[in-house]
């Protein structure tokens, strides 16, 4: 089984509550039995580039018609798709930053959401997402608690997660959302990394059953 492993928090490594998260989770499904091969990707060191006219305007041209120009510029996102497509599941460690998620797993978005790769787009001018069969864990951690009160109405981030989700038929998608993490006393800090530890070891436990 293949695991795409990305992380993206921008603190030191042995700092960041996401990536101990997300090892966590691995560590978890090698518990129950699960050796996956990992493809690790830290977003913060393979920093996605940017779209520009040239990745547009090829990316919009039927496959058959790219110049050798068009192909080199796609070169990279093409690459990316295909570590995407390998994997049976997704395993994405996000802080929230600024209320939505880091620049860095945008950039990669906007890198491996690709026409007649990751989703079709089909005659009646419909698209159909093509992530279908892949399980993905979107590990989120949050300096406030958006879970309710005067900042629940403040998260970008859940809602961008679901579309894209949704655009590429990520139907097994699960959230496992740490919060709050720093706005607040260390008792509700510690609370809420038992709250998403326990979640994360459930979570792995029924998702081993299925490989
Ligand atoms: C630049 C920056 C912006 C942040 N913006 C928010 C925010 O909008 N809302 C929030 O709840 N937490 C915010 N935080 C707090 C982080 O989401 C929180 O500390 C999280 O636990 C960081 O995850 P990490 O330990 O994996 O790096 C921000 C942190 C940084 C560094």
């Amino acid at each position: 089984m293949n695991i795409l492993h990305i992380d993206t928090s921008a603190k030191k490594p042995e700092q960041s509550n996401s990536r101990m998260l997300g090892k966590l989770f691995l560590q978890q499904l090698n518990n129950q039995g699960i050796t996956p091969d990992i493809d690790y990707l830290d977003l913060t060191k393979d920093i996605q580039p940017h779209l520009t006219a040239e990745f547009v305007k090829a990316t919009y041209t039927n496959e058959q018609d790219r110049t050798d120009e068009m192909k080199a510029t796609l070169k990279h996102s093409d690459a990316m798709c295909k570590r995407v497509m390998n994997a049976q599941m997704i395993v994405c460690g996000l802080p929230m930053y600024n209320w939505t998620i880091p620049a860095t797993f945008k950039t990669f978005l906007d890198t491996i959401i690709r026409t007649g790769i990751t989703y079709d787009l089909l005659p009646d001018g419909t698209t159909k997402g093509k992530l279908t069969d892949k399980h993905v864990i979107f590990i989120t951690t949050r300096g406030a608690d958006l879970r309710s009160g005067a900042f629940q109405h403040m998260d970008a981030m859940t809602p961008v997660l679901k579309a894209c989700c949704n655009f590429l038929g990520i139907t097994n998608a699960y959230f496992v959302d740490a919060q709050p993490l720093q706005f607040t006393n260390q008792q509700e800090r510690e609370q809420a990394l038992i709250r998403a530890k326990q979640e994360l070891t459930a979570l792995a436990d029924s998702l081993s059953k299925l490989y």
